[in-house]
């Protein structure tokens, strides 16, 4: 996949594989959608326990992953960070991407944003007192999660239109089954065909106001 930088309307950057003209993120504002998406909707319904169990579905520029740690880390909340990836970003993509120096109240941001990439994959690794990132290098198709206590699940893959077998009963029953009972998984999507398969996979839906730009989107939980 050959991908390039690009610069969304809040100023973030994100990348846009070239063959498809899909975009990382939304063009609206990357940092917007992810702060909307994963850290409102999701992160933020657990920020009264004393540590997170977050799994995300595509690690990509590491921006999840960053945002949540600017939201953590100043409230001295402990993450346990698992993230799944078939396609790292290359060293020269990453050393590119600036969204530390849009948020330069978070300190630390700068370090930890280079350490997320910089760290190994398949094993768990303190980047932090507070965080611990676990880089899983597999297939969403094959990946094989060990854990199933995770409070939230990002679900962050390629649109259904250009990469549909991702949205499938298959790749949710692996997040449903990764997750607690009264866990949910948050994803920008909301077509018809993504609900039914969430809740074939055992999922209960919920649909909210999207980020600028997409009218709704979805929360499954698991009950
Ligand atoms: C929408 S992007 C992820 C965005 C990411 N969360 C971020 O903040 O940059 C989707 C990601 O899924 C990865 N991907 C695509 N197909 C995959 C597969 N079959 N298994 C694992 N990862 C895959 C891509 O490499 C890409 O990083």
């Amino acid at each position: 996949m050959k991908r390039k930088i690009i610069v969304t309307s809040d100023g973030s950057h994100s990348l846009e594989v070239e063959e498809w003209g899909e975009t990382y993120h939304s063009i609206h504002g990357a940092i917007q959608e992810s702060n909307h998406v994963y850290i409102e909707q999701g992160l933020m319904k657990f920020m009264d326990q004393e540590e997170i169990k977050i799994l995300e579905f595509g690690l990509g520029t590491g921006l999840n992953a960053f945002l949540t740690m600017a939201t953590t880390v100043p409230k001295q909340k402990k993450v346990v960070y698992y993230s799944i990836e078939a396609f790292p970003l290359l060293h020269e993509e990453y050393e590119l991407l600036t969204f530390p120096s849009l948020l330069p109240e978070f300190q630390e941001g700068e370090d930890l944003f280079k350490a997320l990439h910089r760290v190994p994959w398949n094993r768990e690794v303190s980047l932090h007192p507070q965080v611990n990132v676990h880089k899983l290098n597999a297939t969403f198709e094959t990946v094989k999660i060990q854990k199933c206590d995770f409070d939230v699940v990002y679900f962050d893959v390629f649109g259904y239109q250009f990469q549909p077998h991702l949205w499938s009963e298959a790749i949710f029953k692996t997040a449903y089954d990764s997750l607690r009972p009264g866990g949910v998984l948050v994803t920008y999507a909301c077509r018809n065909p993504i609900k039914r398969n969430m809740k074939t996979a055992g999922f209960t839906i919920e649909i909210v106001p999207g980020p600028p730009g997409k009218r709704e989107m979805l929360l499954a939980y698991k009950k």
